[in-house]
C-alpha cells in the first residue's frame, strides 16, 4: 500500500492536567486524506489552550486488520473485568440501583446466544430494525435470541432508514407491530441499529404497556459510543429534535464491534469525531490513547481509500 498521511488536528484543546466537566471546545475539526469532516461543538470552557496537530505515516498499516476495535474503548470506562480470552466480551456495568445492567463489548458477540437469552423476558421478542441493518444482521440476530430455545417467538419490523423517520408515524408501525403481535407485559424489545433505531425502539418500549423489556444492539459508532447508553429514547416533531421522549434503560447492551465491518466510511470517521471529543472534553490519557492509536483505528478508511 502507498503511503498515506493525513492531519490530525484538534484546536482548541483541553488543558492535559485538568479533569473538570466545564471544559469545553468551540471547534473540533478532523482532516482526513482528500476528506474533511467539521464538527462543532456546543461545550465552552476558559481553560483552552492547546493546540495540536500531528502528521502521521501509515504506510505500514496495511497488515492490520480493516476492522475498528471499538472494545478498545472500554478500557478507558470505569471497573471493566479483564478478558480471558478474545470471544469473552468486555463487561461495563452500568450502576443504578435496580435499573443496573451490563454492556457488553466485544467481537462475535452475536455468536454467543447467551448473552442475550439471558436479558429477555417472557416468550416473545419484538426486533425493530431499519432496511440497511435488516439484510445484514437480522437473520443472526433472531438465530442467537431463539438459538436452542424453540419456545421464544421473534417477531420484527422494519423500518425506512434516516433521521427522517424518526417521527411519530414511524414510531406507530413499532406499537401497531407489537399490538398485532399480542405482546404482552413479559415481551421484550430488540433495538437492532443506529442512534435513530435505539432512540424509536426505545421510546416505544417505555410507552408499549407503560413499559416493557428492552435490549440495545447497536451498530454505529455514535450508537456503540453514546445513544444507546444513558436511557435516553425519543423521537423528532416536525418543530424540533428530540422532542418527544422518555428516560428508560435498557436490561442490557451488546456491542458487538464486526457490526462495525460494514459500516460505511462516512459514520465512521463522524463516531470517531464524537469519541475525540469525549476525550478533550474530560480524559487527558484517553485522548492521548486516540492521539497514539489514530492510525490503527482508521486503518480500514484508508485501505478503502488507497
Ligand atoms: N439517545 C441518546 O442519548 C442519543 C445521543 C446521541 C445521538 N442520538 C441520536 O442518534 C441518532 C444518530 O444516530 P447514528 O449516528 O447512529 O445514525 P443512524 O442511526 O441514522 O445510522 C447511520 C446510518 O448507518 C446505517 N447503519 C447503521 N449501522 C450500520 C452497520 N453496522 N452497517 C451498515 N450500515 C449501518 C444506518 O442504517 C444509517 O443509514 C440521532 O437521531 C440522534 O438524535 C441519541
Amino acid at each position: 500500500m502507498a503511503s498515506t498521511s493525513f492531519q490530525f488536528s484538534l484546536k482548541p484543546s483541553i488543558n492535559l492536567k485538568s479533569s473538570s466537566r466545564s471544559q469545553s471546545c468551540n471547534n473540533l475539526s478532523l482532516r482526513f486524506h482528500e476528506t474533511s469532516l467539521s464538527l462543532v461543538s456546543s461545550f465552552r470552557s476558559d481553560s483552552l489552550r492547546l493546540n495540536r496537530s500531528s502528521n502521521v505515516s501509515i504506510s505500514s498499516v496495511s497488515s492490520k486488520s480493516n476492522r475498528i476495535v471499538a472494545s478498545a474503548s472500554a478500557a478507558v470506562m470505569e471497573e471493566p473485568s479483564t478478558n480471558s480470552s478474545t470471544n469473552d466480551p468486555t463487561i461495563v456495568n452500568v450502576e443504578l440501583g435496580n435499573r443496573s445492567y451490563p454492556i457488553y463489548i466485544g467481537s462475535g458477540l452475536l455468536h454467543q446466544p447467551h448473552l442475550l437469552q439471558r436479558h429477555v423476558h417472557g416468550k416473545k421478542v419484538l426486533v425493530v430494525t431499519n432496511t440497511t441493518i435488516a439484510p445484514l444482521y437480522l437473520e443472526k440476530v433472531t438465530s442467537a435470541l431463539t438459538h436452542g430455545r424453540s419456545d421464544i417467538v421473534v417477531e420484527s419490523v422494519i423500518l425506512p432508514d434516516g433521521e427522517k423517520y424518526k417521527d411519530m408515524e414511524t414510531l406507530m408501525k413499532i406499537l401497531t407491530k407489537a399490538a398485532e403481535s399480542r405482546l404482552d407485559r413479559r415481551s421484550t424489545f430488540v433495538a437492532l441499529g443506529g442512534g435513530v433505531i435505539g432512540d424509536m425502539c426505545g421510546y416505544a418500549a417505555a410507552s408499549y404497556l407503560r413499559g416493557v423489556n428492552f435490549i440495545q444492539i447497536p451498530t454505529t459508532v455514535m450508537a456503540q459510543v453514546d445513544s444507546s447508553v444513558g436511557g435516553k429514547t425519543g423521537i423528532n416533531l416536525p418543530q424540533g429534535k428530540n422532542l418527544v421522549g422518555a428516560f428508560y434503560q435498557p436490561q442490557s447492551v451488546l456491542i458487538d464491534t464486526d457490526t462495525l465491518n460494514t459500516l460505511p466510511d462516512r459514520e465512521l470517521q463522524s463516531g470517531l469525531a464524537e469519541v475525540i471529543k469525549y476525550g478533550l472534553i474530560r480524559d487527558a490519557e484517553f485522548f492521548e490513547w486516540q492521539e497514539k492509536n489514530m492510525s490503527a483505528l482508521l486503518a480500514r478508511y484508508f485501505k478503502s481509500s488507497s
